[in-house]
């Protein structure tokens, strides 16, 4: 039986720098918390257990996380890295390998994880280490004559030759859980910053003769940490990057791969072609050929083949059939579902409602709450009046339905099936198939009236 996993994610730091109310690591990143990309790297390990170490911010970070799967270790007060992990101790499996990450690391690749893993069961202390040209700030590690790792020095505790080494540590490594509760219970805060350092295990390892295995993340970015929101900036457009690159790698488009913003699952078929500042959240899967003018928010949508969204559109909870063509300037609100060649054209809104087969809604309409039938034309300025103050009503529009410009549907109300509606009509009962109906008050024309002059 391969030995069980079990994670420590550390998320107790204040955050000082972010100078925030939020605890820095609910600050999102691609919009999600920083600690949720961290759950997400650790969730795809299939860990036994996972246990998240909080202080600062008390409850909040709980609830925002809000999963009942998680162990939660309160550090209070806040003594340091190696302290940290002794709080979360008694929530793991003495027997189980133990992975410790940062919970304001957010872009560790998963294969980096894995290799960590792997060495540990091996039976190896696996430390994740990096070389910076800039190595200030950070634990240094210092190597023995053969070039094995030999212990971490802090920064503020390193002599002027230690200061020189340019490896630094990460902070994220992988050892047996059982050995590392012996080595924590032997740390002291004897050191320049009067904190317990985690990274005095590391020492302890190798002066106990425990090889320590140095691992090197693939790029330097997916071991950059969010302390500051200048930090936070830099990763988002270092992970949108990533992104972008993903997707140009599958095929898709983009028409520059430095204006697109993924916060969430974006799924693309084949040619879909992606023009600058668009905005996806959530779920989105767009279908082959699709084409996102520039300047679309789209967020949980399923656009069809073939499909077309013309620049500045907003979609939110639609799903838009093949072949439909959609804006400039439309909306489409939770629950719209547009058939295959349907036209929304700009300034129309839709919410809850249905469109049938090659229906056209082209100008400055709002359709809520409605059923709309195959082939249906509604003219400009169309409004279903589904909300009477009190109550949502349907309206519900047949196929083959012509409805003339500056119609109000006043629901409750049915249109039959190839009814006509005469410009301007107010519509306050059913109207019947295959007619036209209308409301209008009979044109005039006053004989011999003269406009008003202004009087001398
Ligand atoms: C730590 C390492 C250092 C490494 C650096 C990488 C130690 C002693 N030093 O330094 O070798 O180069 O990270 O970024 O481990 N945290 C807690 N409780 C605490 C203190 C920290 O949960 O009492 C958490 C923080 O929220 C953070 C992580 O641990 O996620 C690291 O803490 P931080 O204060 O940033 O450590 P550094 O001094 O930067
Ligand atoms: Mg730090």
């Amino acid at each position: 039986m391969t030995t069980p996993l079990n994670v420590v994610i550390l998320a107790a730091g204040k955050g000082t720098r972010m100078k925030s109310d939020l605890p820095k690591v609910l600050h999102p990143l691609a919009g999600q918390p920083l600690l949720a990309h961290v759950l997400a790297a650790a969730d795809a390990l299939a860990p036994e257990k996972i246990c998240v170490v909080y202080g600062h911010g008390g409850d909040i970070l709980p609830n925002a996380i809000g999963r009942d799967d998680l162990a939660w270790a309160l550090q209070e007060p806040q003594l340091g890295t190696g302290h940290a992990v002794q709080q979360a101790l008694p929530y793991l499996n003495p027997d189980a390998l133990c992975l410790i990450l940062y919970g304001d690391v957010p872009l560790t690749r998963l294969e980096t994880l894995q290799e960590m893993v792997m060495i540990a069961r091996e039976g190896a202390v696996a430390l994740l280490t990096v070389r910076l040209p800039n190595p200030a700030g950070y634990g240094r590690i210092v190597r023995d004559a053969a070039g094995r790792v030999d212990r971490i020095v802090e920064h503020k505790d390193a002599s002027a030759e230690e200061l020189a080494i340019d490896e630094v540590n990460t902070g994220i490594l992988c050892l047996p859980a059982g050995r590392l509760a012996g080595w924590l219970s032997r740390l002291t805060n004897d050191n320049a910053q009067g904190e317990y350092y985690l990274t005095d295990v590391i020492g302890m390892a190798s002066a106990e003769g425990q090889r320590v295995i140095p691992c090197h993340p693939g790029a330097a970015w997916e071991v950059l940490g969010v302390n500051s929101r200048a930090q936070l900036a830099e990763l988002e457009r270092l992970h949108q990057r990533n992104q972008a690159e993903r997707l140009m790698a599958e095929g898709v488009t983009l028409i520059d791969p430095a204006r697109v913003d993924v916060r969430g699952g974006l799924r693309c078929g084949r040619d879909v072609l992606i023009d600058v500042n668009c905005v996806f959240e959530g779920d989105v899967v767009l279908g082959d050929g699709v084409r996102v003018g520039a300047n679309c928010v789209i967020r949980n949508a399923e656009i069809d083949a073939g499909a077309e969204l013309k620049p500045f559109c907003h979609v939110d909870g639609a799903r838009v059939g093949a072949g439909a063509i959609v804006g400039p300037y439309a909306r489409l609100r939770p629950g719209t579902e547009l058939a295959e060649q349907v036209h929304i054209g700009n300034f129309v809104e839709l919410k809850n409602a249905r469109v049938g087969f090659n229906s056209k809604i082209n100008h400055l309409s709002y359709v809520g709450d409605a059923e709309v039938g195959r082939k249906v034309n509604i003219g400009a300025g169309t409004i279903t009046c589904n909300y009477d103050g009190a109550n949502k009503h349907r309206t519900v529009i047949e196929d083959e339905v012509f409805i003339g410009s500056d119609t109000q549907l006043v629901a409750p109300v049915t249109v039959g099936r190839g009814a006509t509606l005469g410009a301007g009509t107010t519509l306050t009962r059913d109207a019947p198939a295959g007619q036209l109906t209308l409301s209008r008050a009979k044109q005039l024309t006053v004989p011999g009236w003269a406009r008003p002059t202004k009087k001398q």
